[in-house]
């Protein structure tokens, strides 16, 4: 068997190809890469949903209504999220159990704390009388406190909310903590929007460090969020509304996501999504709802609210900082525009009924006010045109190893004219995946080599989901696993950095001869961004259970390849099924070795199930 690449001529690969793709779903942005470490900061979670509160996942230090009674009441001093909590404290100093009485929470499955890091607590208060509190991290599992420090005023007034904020300093290390805020001073006082940040997020923008890292790492060019289905919601009560997301973060509402079933507070919002994109140097695709969820739709001629909305949501990431939603915009530090060029009208709705309808009346707002935005509809083209104006469609893959595999030339047939693909969610999953398996990945390799040859058709394209918090795993596999502390990448994470490279790189003609039906290749030249020297990758996918050797001959090659320079990357395991854990983080990771037979026509080995790119220094 043979690949013959033919390195005269080749096509560009779009500059946006390569991208991810971010959801609120597995708390991958509540309790994950957004570094709030309270859970229900605002005592909102249940009312939402039922119509009552609770106070979930708080818990009551001391001895109910006996100590101490606490309850929710709607008195909060801010408009949108009105329950607040009341605290009627009934024992006074050595009456009161050892350390007090008062509330704790337990984050998302712990909080991490580690020594020496600072920690910021804010909260509000109102008070029948002076306050004398106590704030601290404990160690859930041994009690142990890890960083505290007491809060006591006297000019607390019982009619205004007064704003405590506070920074802690841990002196331990435990990734399984809890805020604690306790007292021994009977008295009734009221709590509300209580936050624990830790200072070191990525640029100070609140975001997790090591999430933020993983991302980064891929290069991605596009980052297309909030969802998914979390932008629709099973009901447009909860649907994704980004007005509710922005602004000061103790005035947000929250909201329940019932597409994954958890409350957010909304920390990461509209804002933050953009921001995000930002600091990963990709351009935000931004994806609203278009009045349409699992279970109800509002009709085309009741759309225009909506279509207000998205209008009015543009305006907030690119208008001038002197528009009305620029300005709010300015007012959370960003007064520049954000670079936003995609929207996604919906997510996976193009079978519904008012769909197309619906579709039309955001296309034509858009575009007159708008003109330059990119407008990606939910409809798929990839077989026949589409029958409405679209810049881009958006295509959703999900299936076992072998289909993904032949995949691989899903697009070859696809139409030349008209918008192109964006290829916004696609993963092996159910059994063959696992939580993540090399299967899935090598699989996928292939189909991502495909996209790559149809790239004159496919602009961009994303794995789904990025992330899974290990406590709740509503969906695997997804990209990056963690949990308080740790992270890990599945093969499906490692194998996307084999693509980092394709974006804006050109895409070169290769023909395999005489080769098995397991192999799938591809061959791209472009230039290091770290070296600044040219490169031929040429990335090989190896579907079957045995080793195959292949010669690869490049012709028209200007110069030589050298020997120096040039290596390999493989990514393989000993078994198909094979997946990262926290105990085995890099049991499956890219592993590169020189290549020591490196030229222009050379033959190598493919190890089963494997991907292996070869980077020849030309
Ligand atoms: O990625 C998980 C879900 O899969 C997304 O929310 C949805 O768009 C798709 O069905």
């Amino acid at each position: 068997p043979k690949l013959v690449i033919d390195a005269s001529s080749g096509r560009l690969i779009p500059d946006t190809f390569f991208g991810a793709f971010f959801e609120e779903i597995n708390h991958a942005g509540a309790g994950g890469l957004w570094a709030e470490l309270v859970n229900n900061r605002g005592f909102e979670a249940e009312a939402s949903i039922n119509g009552t509160s609770n106070i979930y996942p708080w818990t009551i230090i001391g001895e109910n209504q006996s100590s101490i009674i606490i309850s929710t009441e709607s008195s909060s001093c801010f408009e949108r999220n009105k329950i607040a909590l009341r605290m009627d404290v009934l024992c006074h100093k050595k009456s009161c159990p050892h350390g007090g009485v008062g509330i704790s929470n337990p984050g998302f499955w712990g909080m991490n704390i580690e020594a020496g890091k600072k920690y910021k607590v804010v909260f509000y208060i109102r008070s029948l009388g002076p306050i004398n509190l106590r704030v601290s991290f404990v160690g859930s599992d041994n009690g142990i406190k890890l960083a505290s420090t007491k809060i006591r005023s006297s000019g607390v007034s019982v009619t205004k909310w007064s704003k405590m904020e506070t920074i802690l300093k841990a002196k331990i290390t435990n990734h399984n903590s809890n805020l604690q805020i306790t007292t021994t001073k009977t008295g009734v006082l009221w709590l509300d929007q209580i936050s624990a940040m830790p200072l070191d997020t990525y640029k100070g923008h609140g975001f997790r460090n090591d999430l933020f890292q993983m991302v980064a790492d891929l290069k991605p060019k596009t980052f297309r969020f909030p969802g998914g289905c979390y932008v629709e919601g099973n009901y447009l009560k909860n649907a994704f509304r980004w007005k509710d997301t922005v602004g000061p973060w103790e005035e947000r509402p929250g909201h329940y996501n019932d597409m994954w079933k958890y409350w957010t507070d909304d920390g990461f919002g509209y804002f933050e999504g953009l921001q995000l994109s930002e600091d990963l140097g990709a351009y935000p695709i931004w994806v609203f709802n278009n009045g349409i969820s699992h279970h109800d739709q509002i009709n085309t001629s009741a759309i225009s609210p909506f279509v207000q909305e998205a209008l009015d949501g543009i305006e907030f990431a690119i208008g001038s900082p002197e528009s009305k939603w620029g300005s709010l915009r300015a007012s959370m530090g960003h007064p520049k525009p954000f670079d936003l060029r995609y929207v996604g009208v919906g997510n996976e709705d193009c079978g519904k009924y008012n769909y197309q309808g619906n579709y039309l009346e955001f296309y034509k707002a858009i575009k007159h006010t708008y003109p330059d935005i990119q407008i990606i509809s939910n409809c798929d083209g990839s077989q026949y045109p589409l029958n409405h104006p679209a810049d881009l469609y958006d295509f959703h893959i999900y299936t076992n190893s072998k289909d993904m595999f032949s995949k691989y030339t899903k697009f070859d047939k696809a139409p030349r004219s008209g918008p192109k693909a964006y290829v916004s969610e696609y993963a092996v999953w159910s059994q063959d995946a696992g939580n993540g398996s090399l299967y899935a990945a090598v699989a996928e390799a292939a189909f991502l080599i495909g996209l790559e040859k149809n790239s004159d058709v496919v602009s961009m394209v994303a794995y789904a989901p990025l992330f899974v918090n290990t406590n709740d795993k509503y969906w695997i596999p997804d990209a990056i696993v963690f949990n308080s502390y740790q992270n890990y990448g599945t093969p499906s994470y490692w194998l996307q950095q084999f693509f980092i490279d394709s974006n804006g790189a050109t895409f070169l003609n290769s023909t395999l001869h005489n080769s098995s039906s397991s192999i799938v290749a591809s061959a791209i030249q472009y230039t290091n961004f770290q070296d600044g020297k040219n490169y031929l990758k040429v990335k090989i996918v190896n579907f079957g259970n045995s080793t195959e050797n292949l010669e690869i001959l490049i012709n028209n090659l200007k110069s030589n390849v050298q020997q120096l320079g040039s290596s390999k990357v493989i990514l393989t395991s000993s078994n198909k099924m094979d997946e990262n854990s926290f105990f085995e983080p890099t049991k499956i990771v890219p592993k590169r070795t020189a290549l020591e037979n490196a030229s222009n026509d050379m033959n190598v080995e493919l190890a089963p199930y494997s991907v292996t790119s070869f980077d020849l220094l030309i």
